[in-house]
């Protein structure tokens, strides 16, 4: 198992590709910390993981509030003495065309996915760079690699993740600190009305050559493979788990 005795932080662990990329970790060895706004002991992902025979912290707390985040990881320190990787993943969309959103929308959709992958990278670096190792993987999106209509606030979110992590990954590669982030494209609660209303869904199919939607479990293996050791030459490199819809 290529991540046995390690420990994985997974926000955003409760559904879709946060509890499908916690189950592979856990496939691979790893202790989790699962953390997301409505996560509960009584979740089907804490039973099966611990079922695996893993160890398992599940806390409730909210990515874009920093003490929230700070508490986090001090728990996890103090559970399991280490961390070793950082799936980065909470998000949230809040569509609206460009001249209807309203600055609620915009400020939410940032604080989550923007401010809230920071507050997660910063307070997960501390430790790894301690610890000489660690790798950290940020989620971000073809809306924010090559835009897209009716999400100018994902679309920037997402796209300062894109551009973060190159500078995280500059700043943290002296102390063995990987940073890399994923675009996925998958069938989830998030993406439900472009996966299904025929409105969106054609046009959707039309842009990915592979021709279908992925399941979540088709993105843990690529969160997996940023968390192990197969990739420790890699950083500051984003992966796209799309179907080729983009292709860089
Ligand atoms: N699905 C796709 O095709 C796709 C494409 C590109 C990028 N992404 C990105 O992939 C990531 C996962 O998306 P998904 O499709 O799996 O979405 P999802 O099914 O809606 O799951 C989102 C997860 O994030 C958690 N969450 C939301 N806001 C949070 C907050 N403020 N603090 C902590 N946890 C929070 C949710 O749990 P709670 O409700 O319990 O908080 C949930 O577990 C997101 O960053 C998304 O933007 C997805």
């Amino acid at each position: 198992m290529r991540l046995q005795g390690k420990v994985a932080v997974v926000t955003g662990a409760r559904q879709g590709i946060g509890q499908a990329a916690a189950l592979a970790l856990a496939g691979e060895g790893a202790d989790l910390v699962l953390a997301s706004r409505n996560i509960g002991t009584g979740d089907a992902v804490v039973r099966d993981i611990q079922q695996m025979g893993r160890r398992v912290l599940v806390r409730r707390m909210d990515v874009g509030r920093r003490q929230e985040v700070q508490q986090l990881f001090a728990d996890t320190l103090e559970t399991f003495g280490r961390v070793d990787v950082l799936f980065n993943n909470a998000g949230v969309s809040l569509p609206a065309m460009l001249w209807k959103m309203t600055e609620e929308q915009w400020d939410e959709v940032i604080r989550v996915n923007l401010t809230g992958t920071f507050f997660c990278l910063q307070a997960a670096a501390k430790p790894m760079m301690e610890q000489k190792s660690g790798s950290i993987i940020n989620v971000t999106s073809s809306a924010g690699l090559l835009g897209t209509i009716g999400q100018v606030n994902y679309t920037a979110a997402k796209g300062g993740v894109h551009a973060l992590t190159k500078s995280a990954a500059k700043e943290l590669a002296r102390y063995n600190v990987r940073v890399n982030t994923i675009a996925p494209m998958a069938e989830t609660e998030m993406t439900r009305t472009i996966a299904t209303d025929p409105r969106f869904r054609d046009k959707y199919l039309e842009r990915i050559p592979l021709g279908r939607f992925a399941r979540p479990e088709e993105i843990g293996p690529a969160v997996v493979f940023l968390a192990a050791g197969d990739s420790a030459y890699i950083t500051g490199q984003t992966i796209c788990v799309d179907g080729g819809m983009v292709m860089l």
